[in-house]
């Protein structure tokens, strides 16, 4: 079985932006150490063109070959002018109101959102799946996460988005590794435990 992960940025008071999402405010934590971090274990969940901007678009997949998406995180990237932003994945983006897809690398996922998942993760061999969010659609595959990769930044924002927005049973998750950082931030991931 493939994994489903949600890898997501966070505050420490455990928003994934301010309440409108934006988190704009966290980008300011990317530093050296961390982009170097970014670029030797998760190079592939950084956008194709930040990767070409950062000079390591040429990095191999290392954990992901997919990834899923929400519609409003997807029109980030549609509003920058980029239909594929992760050209090196698989990429599916959850949508009932996008009939058609702005690019042929983006296939949209209107109904059984979470039988696609189930069916993407019964595939033979391959790498994980980055669940990338937002907090409505990581909501809504909650039951079918098997990791958690929380990237805290030593930012507070009082109220914001959750990490998940829909409601859903207590969960306990095991801790299978830390990394901290000069700059406070604090990469953790978790498994869940079934
Ligand atoms: N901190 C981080 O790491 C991080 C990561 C990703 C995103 N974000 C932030 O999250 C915010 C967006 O989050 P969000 O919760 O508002 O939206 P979202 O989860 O990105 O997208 C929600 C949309 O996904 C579609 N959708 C949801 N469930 C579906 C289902 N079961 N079947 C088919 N389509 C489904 C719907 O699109 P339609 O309306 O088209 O039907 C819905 O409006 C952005 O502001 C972004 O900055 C943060």
């Amino acid at each position: 079985m493939r994994k489903l992960t949600y890898y997501v940025a966070c505050s420490v008071d455990g928003f994934i932006g301010d309440a409108t999402g934006d988190g704009t405010a966290m980008l300011a934590c990317l530093d050296e150490e961390f982009l170097d971090f970014l670029r030797t274990e998760y190079p592939e969940t950084v956008p194709t063109h930040s990767r070409r901007a950062l000079g390591f678009d040429d990095l191999e997949n290392r954990r992901f070959d997919t990834i899923v998406q929400g519609r409003a995180s997807y029109d980030l990237a549609l509003k920058e002018g980029i239909p594929s932003p992760y050209a090196h994945l698989r990429q599916y983006v959850a949508s009932r109101t996008l009939a058609v897809s702005p690019s042929p690398d983006v296939e949209i996922v209107a109904d059984g959102l979470v039988d696609k998942v189930r069916e993407l993760k019964a595939e033979d061999g391959g790498l994980g799946i980055y669940l990338c969010g937002g907090s409505r659609v990581a909501g809504e595959l909650y039951d079918e996460i098997d990791e958690l990769v929380i990237k805290t930044y030593p930012v507070v924002y009082g109220t914001g988005m959750p990490m998940f927005a829909a409601g859903s049973d207590l969960t306990r998750f095991g801790l299978a590794g830390t990394r901290t950082f000069g700059n406070g931030a604090v990469v953790r991931t978790y498994a869940r435990q079934r």
